[in-house]
């Protein structure tokens, strides 16, 4: 059988766990998919760095946009990050040269998904990118998936890992958030730009990424209210534990009569609550559906394991030759739902 030949352009945490998941599994991807899945050509920006897996048996590219042209590669997997540069060139070029793409990056995505969505549209080439949201929870392939029969009516969620992180460790020890943000640091839990993480950005771009696909509207980040957890002092903390609250960055996306609303602020949510008992590092994603009524999901939102473990679901999706666009079920044109359709308040 055919081989579905990767070419994998980042090697720091997520990239390195989908080589070691590829190494580590290749007879059991082989076996769900029906054909080997295999690396031909990876791409970091320093060949001379141990990255503590073997790379043998793989062409080296220092240009991930020549690593997107060549043609030993069937599906491009980009694990670099950042939502302009590299990624978005290589891939642009990826699509351009006939080559599916998974990606984790949901700063790419939330920016300029709908470009690339619609480049892809007309290549016949798809995206995938359940990695982007909620790390190892398969939220993205529940909606489009398991829930495809249902009228989304809202989706709640806790989608910053570092955000519950701080928020739950105020709660425990009554240490101040800056000391906890340092603690952050200190672990390696922030984004190389610390605001994405605590200004509720990165949650925002998730949310946005969300929706789209919930309600089949174009990704629209900046129609996201938002507001990050800075300003939250131990005092909001305790006083919402008084009442039975807990404070959350708590993502919205609900239907209304004046259209899509999307919020990530903090909330209150009841302390009781599947969300409210949400502690530290872990995701939780709430969704609402006509027909299901409600689904919780709750995992890890991101690490090396995780997030390799939802850019292998995609990649085995496309093995399978299951290659459904993720944005605007069926993959038509992207547009947005008129308010007055939804029928909701
Ligand atoms: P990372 O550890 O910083 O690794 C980034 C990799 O990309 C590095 O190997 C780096 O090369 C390479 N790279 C960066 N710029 C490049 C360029 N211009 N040309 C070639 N290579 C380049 O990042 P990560 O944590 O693995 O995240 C990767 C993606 O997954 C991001 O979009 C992130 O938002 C997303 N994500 C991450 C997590 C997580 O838990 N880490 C969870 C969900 C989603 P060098 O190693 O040589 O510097
Ligand atoms: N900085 C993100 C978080 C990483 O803390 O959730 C996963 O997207």
């Amino acid at each position: 059988t055919k081989p579905l030949r990767l070419g994998i352009a980042g090697l720091g945490t997520v990239g390195v766990g989908v080589v070691k998941i590829i190494r580590r599994q290749a007879e059991m991807l082989e076996m769900r998919t029906g054909r080997p899945v295999v690396i031909t050509v990876v791409s970091a920006r320093d060949a001379s760095k141990d990255r503590g897996v073997a790379l043998t048996g793989y062409a080296w590219e220092t240009d991930p946009v020549a690593l997107a042209k060549r043609d030993d590669v069937d599906v491009f997997v980009e694990l670099m990050g950042g939502h302009d540069g590299a990624a978005k060139d290589a891939t642009e070029a990826a699509l351009a040269s006939g080559k599916d793409v998974v990606t984790a990056n949901k700063a790419l995505l939330a920016i300029h998904g709908q470009a690339l969505a619609e480049q892809a549209e007309a290549a016949g080439q798809v995206i995938r990118f359940e990695a982007a949201v909620a790390g190892g929870i398969p939220v993205i392939k529940s909606l489009t998936e398991g829930l495809a029969g249902n009228q989304v009516t809202r989706i709640m969620g806790v989608m910053n890992g570092t955000c519950n992180y701080i928020l739950t460790r105020m709660e425990a020890t009554g240490e101040g958030y800056n000391t906890l943000f340092d603690e952050c640091g200190r672990l390696g839990y922030l984004e190389a730009d610390p605001n994405l993480d605590v200004g509720g950005i990165d949650a925002g771009h998730k949310l946005a990424l969300l929706s789209s696909i919930a309600f089949g509207s174009k990704p629209a980040f900046d129609d996201v209210v938002l507001q990050g957890i800075q300003r939250i002092a131990i005092d909001d903390i305790r006083h919402a534990a008084d009442m039975g609250y807990r404070i959350k960055l708590l993502g919205v996306a609900q239907r209304t009569a004046r259209g899509l609303e999307q919020r990530m602020t903090p909330c209150l949510v009841p302390a009781n609550s599947p969300l409210g008992q949400l502690e530290g590092g872990t995701n939780m994603v709430v969704i609402e559906g006509d027909a299901v009524e409600q689904v919780v999901l709750r995992g890890p939102g991101a690490g090396e394991g995780p997030t390799a473990s939802a850019v292998l679901g995609d990649i085995c999706d496309l093995a399978r030759g299951l290659r459904i666009a993720t944005f605007g079920q069926p993959a038509t044109t992207l547009q947005e739902i008129p308010a007055a359709q939804t029928g909701l308040p």
